[in-house]
């Protein structure tokens, strides 16, 4: 093994521990019989141990707002010394943390009184990252938002998350002052740490129209590709973001985030077919398929891995290092884990041979945990979790990381 590719495992602290205070805590009814989820706040020492155990050298996680701020004007330290300890025998163990400052929960004050669109929300997010920055010690990489376009999709345009708005120029409004908190937050961190790296964590799909010969269903994928998976991109090269809807027309976006970035992570997943279908909502149907045989998971998607070849290229445009952030299959079937995982590495391993500079590779998830609009079912983890006694176990597939791991070198 290289010394310095960064192999690891992500999880995000309300899937693993819950939050009494946070806005997901009172928008699922599953999270009323298990509150605290698998309970690694308390457990997470337990929990370290198996990072020790895989032979992982990074950890992404992230650090839960709401436990730290769970009123308007009410900060709780011993949360914040929670974080640093879980940091702390991070680094005795040489495993490199990884934190994301936000992973799609928001403190129910928070997201009822400056919701994104509002620009106030820009301040109270400051004064998270100014108390985040100025406490904790030891951290070299950062993600400022996880899958912000998930974020803005879900809370803004579907209305299945927090704050459940449908509304797109309520969407534009919080996009910008999202970004402008990832600005904010880059500049935060460096003035601090100057040789920090700092990205957000970007959910890239594979694209391609249900229907190969269908002209609409090709220009849905290529405006579904710009928008879902290459305006990011561009307003990270250029400041500047141009939003494009089916039928609509284009809205410009400033963004002041250009250049704000010193690594890229891309968490991938899943290959997405569309249809025109002047039915549906925007005129779009989305839909799963099995093309490569490998099955559909258990939330449904398709397993595709030449499709992370494809979103590495594009990304690589980006000409700062790449890092996968999150990638990983939810499954009961130890077998299918690990030629999920052995797929996927050896499509990682072409595209460092032909010249993509790539960084580290993330499994999620460390261990079973909440998975946001299913519930406890969607078993992403390298280790069983039986719910009803907490205990944690590991699947095959947990051996089969940690060899290769030491088998593979880039
Ligand atoms: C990603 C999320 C992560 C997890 C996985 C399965 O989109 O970032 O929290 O839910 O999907």
């Amino acid at each position: 093994m290289q010394n310095d590719f960064l192999w690891g495992v992500a999880t995000s602290a309300f899937q693993l521990e819950g939050s009494p205070h946070a806005d997901w805590a009172s928008w699922d009814s599953i999270l009323d019989s298990k509150p605290d989820v698998t309970n690694h706040y308390t457990l997470y020492k337990e929990d370290l141990c198996l990072l020790k155990e895989l032979g992982v050298n990074s950890y992404r996680f992230s650090i839960e707002w709401s436990r730290i701020q769970p009123k308007e004007n009410v900060w709780d330290d011993g949360a914040v010394a929670h974080y640093q300890d879980i940091i702390d025998i991070l680094l005795e163990s040489n495993i490199e943390p990884m934190v994301t400052i936000h992973h799609f929960t928001h403190p129910l004050w928070f997201i009822k009184k400056y919701p994104w669109h509002e620009d106030a929300s820009i301040e109270k997010f400051s004064d998270f990252v100014e108390k985040i920055v100025s406490t904790i010690k030891g951290v070299k990489y950062w993600i400022t938002f996880n899958e912000p376009y998930v974020l803005l999709l879900g809370g803004y345009l579907e209305g299945c998350m927090p704050p459940g708005i449908k509304d797109a120029s309520l969407a534009v409004k919080a996009l910008k002052n999202i970004f402008i908190c990832h600005g904010m937050a880059y500049d935060k961190i460096h003035s601090r740490i100057p040789d920090a790296m700092v990205s957000v964590a970007h959910n890239m799909a594979a694209l391609a129209p249900w229907k190969r010969w269908s002209p609409m269903d090709r220009l849905l994928a290529k405006i579904a590709k710009h928008f879902y998976n290459h305006s990011l991109l561009d307003a990270f090269l250029t400041g500047k973001m141009r939003i494009k809807f089916p039928f609509k027309s284009p809205i410009d976006v400033d963004l002041p985030i250009k250049g704000k970035l010193d690594f890229f992570g891309v968490n991938y997943y899943t290959r997405v077919h569309m249809r025109f279908n002047p039915f549906k909502k925007m005129g779009v149907e989305l839909r799963h398929r099995d093309i490569d045989g490998y099955g559909l998971t258990d939330m449904g998607w398709e397993v595709h891995p030449y499709g992370l070849q494809k979103v590495l290229r594009y990304a690589s445009r980006l000409n700062v290092p790449l890092i996968i952030t999150e990638n990983g299959i939810a499954t009961r079937d130890d077998q299918r884990k690990i030629k999920f995982m052995k797929r996927h590495i050896d499509v990682l391993e072409k595209c460092i041979k032909d010249g993509i500079d790539v960084r580290g590779y993330f499994y999620w998830s460390l261990i079973d945990n909440y998975e946001w609009l299913q519930g406890l079912d969607a078993r992403f983890g390298l280790y069983k979790v039986d719910f009803d006694t907490l205990k944690r176990k590991p699947t095959n597939a947990a051996a089969y990381y940690s060899y290769l791991i030491r088998s593979r070198s880039f």
